[in-house]
């Protein structure tokens, strides 16, 4: 048995280990020692299921399962493939249970399912029971976060406080009602760290999301940098000793010894030599769940370092009608790039143009560009850079963070989409990045080995 086989079978029961032993305290051996603020980390995993439809061979190359994922109904590209989760714990007393939540970095709400519910997808251990946990509060229905009344209506303090959480790619969507309750995270110093006042998503109802849970996961936890995100309260409160205003994680490679690491937050981030950083944009825009995102400003982008024309206007946010669309915005939460349809098609192009010396049969497949593979093709695969607004802040994409093996085929794995460019968690593997809310920047930097971000645990 290799050692990637090995990892893979160790990771799921880890995982379980952690949702079915809610009191084992998750002990962060190498935190590094904070200036006092405070921080803790949640234990960043590859989503379950994973397994089913990619691999990671020893050249780095992620492997999509064909018959997994044309299995898909409907085939979701963006769903496909390395998505990560977060262990989180939820509740107090006998209501404290554990989850493995999906990342979703462009929606600022933490949902999960909760007793009752129409229709449950299956999650692990069941939904949770807010009957049981003392310090769950439903918020009162004129809290500023609910819904806004139907017209000609007022809601009041007896009413639901309802909410609907959309994905940014309409993929998945969420009903419920918003309350107040305390997570407990891992602590730098081998204690849990209680956040009370945050306000969770009860769902009785939820649409798209069956197929993302495996089985295993019970929701999602919002990221995003606006209200009610965890985030933002964090930022909002002294919760206790903590005070926090950035968060940082490294994705490891799925195939890589050691899959899991930590989504870090406060103190808990790790000071990393020689990082470049890119502004968030829209810091100003503090209403609307459309600007939650982490939008930046991508002015270039080049291929096998010769740059394509006349594409920043294409990345930028704008006004269309009366709503915002498009922009470029960063999320751990989707698997792989989903790249607005013009700027699409001027990469696919300049794809094709640096691999045509090689005469290759374009074939269709899962990904709108696919090659024949042989074995020439493995090696003249370009690099591709992206260049945001500051001159040094260069996201060098080589090969294996931006196609996949399908099959005989190779793909340009990144995913057309009429209004917006995301760059997503394959892209961002092996690369340390911190978001400095307060200041609205994004640091990143190369880093080697994610997966010793998971410290001495196992
Ligand atoms: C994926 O992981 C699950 C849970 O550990 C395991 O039962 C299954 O056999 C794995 N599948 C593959 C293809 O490795
Ligand atoms: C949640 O509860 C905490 C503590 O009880 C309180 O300070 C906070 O304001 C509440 N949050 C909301 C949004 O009502």
């Amino acid at each position: 048995m290799s050692m990637k086989v090995a990892a893979r079978a160790l990771l799921l029961p880890l995982v379980l280990a952690a949702i079915l032993h809610p009191a084992a305290v998750v002990a962060l051996g190498d935190g590094t020692p904070g200036s006092g603020g405070g921080g803790f980390s949640l234990r960043l995993v590859p989503s379950p299921g994973w397994n089913r439809t990619i691999h990671v061979d020893d050249d780095g190359f992620v492997h999509l399962n064909e018959h997994a994922t044309s299995a898909l109904r409907p085939p979701m590209h963006t769903q496909v493939g390395g998505m990560y989760s977060v262990v989180t714990s939820v509740g107090t007393g006998a209501g404290r249970r554990t989850y493995v939540l999906a990342l979703d970095m462009t929606t600022n709400l933490l949902w999960m399912q909760c007793k009752p519910v129409q229709e449950p997808f299956t999650q692990l251990p069941p939904p949770f029971e807010p009957a049981k946990s003392p310090s769950f509060r439903r918020l009162p229905g004129n809290n500023a976060f609910c819904l806004p009344a139907p017209r000609g209506h007022r809601r009041t303090v007896q009413d639901p406080c309802k909410f609907h959480s959309i994905r940014l790619d309409g993929s998945a969507d969420a009903r419920g009602v918003l309350s107040n309750e305390t997570l407990a995270f891992a602590a730098s110093g081998q204690q849990q760290t209680e956040v009370t006042g945050v306000v969770i998503g009860c769902t009785h109802n939820s649409n798209g999301f069956n197929f993302n849970s495996h089985g295993v996961l019970a929701g999602v936890l919002g990221l995003g940098r606006q209200a009610p995100s965890l985030i933002w309260t964090l930022g909002q409160h002294r919760h206790g000793a903590v005070q926090v205003h950035r968060f940082s994680y490294c994705l490891p490679n799925h195939g890589s010894s050691d899959h899991h690491s930590f989504l870090r937050f406060g103190d808990d981030v790790p000071h990393t030599q020689h990082m470049v950083s890119t502004k968030i944009m829209y810091m100003a825009a503090t209403a609307g769940r459309d600007f939650s995102a982490y939008f930046v400003s991508l002015t270039g982008v080049s291929v096998a370092g010769k740059p394509l024309h006349d594409i920043k206007e294409l990345f930028r946010r704008h006004v269309h009608g009366q709503e915002w669309t498009s922009g470029c915005a960063f999320d751990a939460g989707t698997p792989t790039m989903v790249m607005i349809m013009p700027a699409y098609n001027k990469l696919k192009d300049a794809v094709v143009r640096h691999l045509k010396p090689l005469g290759l049969q374009i074939v269709s497949g899962q990904y709108h560009l696919c090659f024949r593979a042989t074995s020439q093709l493995w090696q003249h695969l370009p690099t591709v850079m992206l260049q945001f607004a500051e001159t040094e802040a260069r996201l060098v994409l080589p090969p294996q963070r931006l196609f996949v093996a399908v099959g005989h085929d190779i793909c340009l794995a990144v995913v057309r989409s009429y209004d917006i460019t995301i760059i997503g968690a394959m892209q961002q593997v092996d690369k340390r990045f911190v978001y400095d809310v307060r200041n609205g920047r994004i640091y990143f930097a190369p880093e080697n080995a994610c997966h010793a971000d998971a410290g001495h645990q196992i």
